[in-house]
């Protein structure tokens, strides 16, 4: 019995939306093509394109090592190969941790009958990401797995919302070739946010749900604000604040980091404004020397 799953690319933060807001886009993405056997282990047969850069051992990529931990939940010993073809680049802040975990975790599921609701595979889906950054945020995986846009409201207990979207929303998203590592981009951060920066990032993450559910684009191209994380990370970006500006110029509601970073991303009414958004910032990058590659959808 085989199974072949794609999971999708997915954009953290939202903005202001630090480890609470992430949705998923309809492409990039990961396909895991995983076959019941009877060895007894869960074996990594294939991985490509990676360059051969991401773990072999399957105790070590997010892929097999959630489905290891989910056999042991269960307390199956099942035999599994796995092989995943990474259809997205990694380090680039699309959540690429979280495609390969989460598309591993919906073909164990369904290879073993899922007894698992998509919700409780979300635990598991976290811990993969702790083995890929060192921290367990479900901002990635839980639109990957639920699809859409998806609150975080809280970590402890795990309470998460799927919120509406405005029909007409679209995402450009564009991946500069240089590459952040979550772990480093999450150090760098600061630990103490003043009271006032507090006041203002939950007034925008507050409007930004809003405008989501009373689908208002105005609201919500106003709170698509981030007074604590973005300023923190933009200087990992090449230029960060022109490509924010060449966006917004070009009618996008907003503009941000995706995830971590380095990939960027606006959200926009169409399909065609996006398009326009993700030209323009390529343009811009290739000018001085920095190759990208764009990705638009619907959201
Ligand atoms: N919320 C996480 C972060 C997402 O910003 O570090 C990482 O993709």
């Amino acid at each position: 019995k085989a199974i072949k799953v794609f999971a999708p690319a997915t954009v953290a933060n939202v903005s202001c939306g630090y480890d609470v807001l992430g949705f998923a886009v309809n492409a990039p993405g990961d396909e895991v093509i995983m076959q019941l056997n009877d060895s007894g282990k869960v074996t990594l047969e294939s991985i490509t394109g990676d360059d051969g850069r991401l773990p072999r051992d399957p105790a070590r990529n997010t892929v097999s090592a959630v489905v290891i931990n989910y056999l042991q939940a269960l307390g199956v010993e099942q035999g599994i190969s796995i092989e995943l073809h990474k259809k997205m680049p990694f380090g680039s802040g699309l959540g690429s941790s979280a495609a390969s975990a989460v598309a591993g975790l919906i073909g164990i599921n369904e290879l073993m009958g899922a007894p698992l609701s998509r919700e409780q595979l979300l635990p598991f889906a976290m811990e993969g990401e702790r083995l890929a950054c060192g921290n367990a945020h479900a901002d990635n995986v839980a639109p990957a797995l639920i699809g859409g846009l998806v609150l975080i409201r809280s970590y402890n207990p795990l309470d998460v919302v799927k919120l509406p979207v405005p029909a007409s929303l679209a995402c450009a998203l564009v991946y500069p070739h240089v590459e952040i590592q979550t772990k480093e981009a999450r150090q760098i951060l600061k630990t103490h946010i003043p009271l006032h920066d507090a006041v203002t990032q939950w007034g925008n993450v507050a409007g930004l749900v809003a405008g989501f559910c009373m689908n208002d684009l105005g609201l919500i191209s106003r709170s698509m604000q981030d007074v604590v994380i973005e300023p923190v990370r933009a200087m990992l970006i090449p230029y960060f604040y022109e490509l924010k500006e060449i966006a917004l110029h070009q009618q996008a509601l907003g503009f941000g980091i995706s995830g971590s970073g380095p990939s960027v991303f606006a959200l926009c009414t169409g399909l065609q404004t996006a398009q326009r958004v993700v030209d323009a910032i390529s343009a811009r990058l290739s000018e001085a020397g920095i190759q990208s590659t764009t990705f638009v959808s619907e959201i």
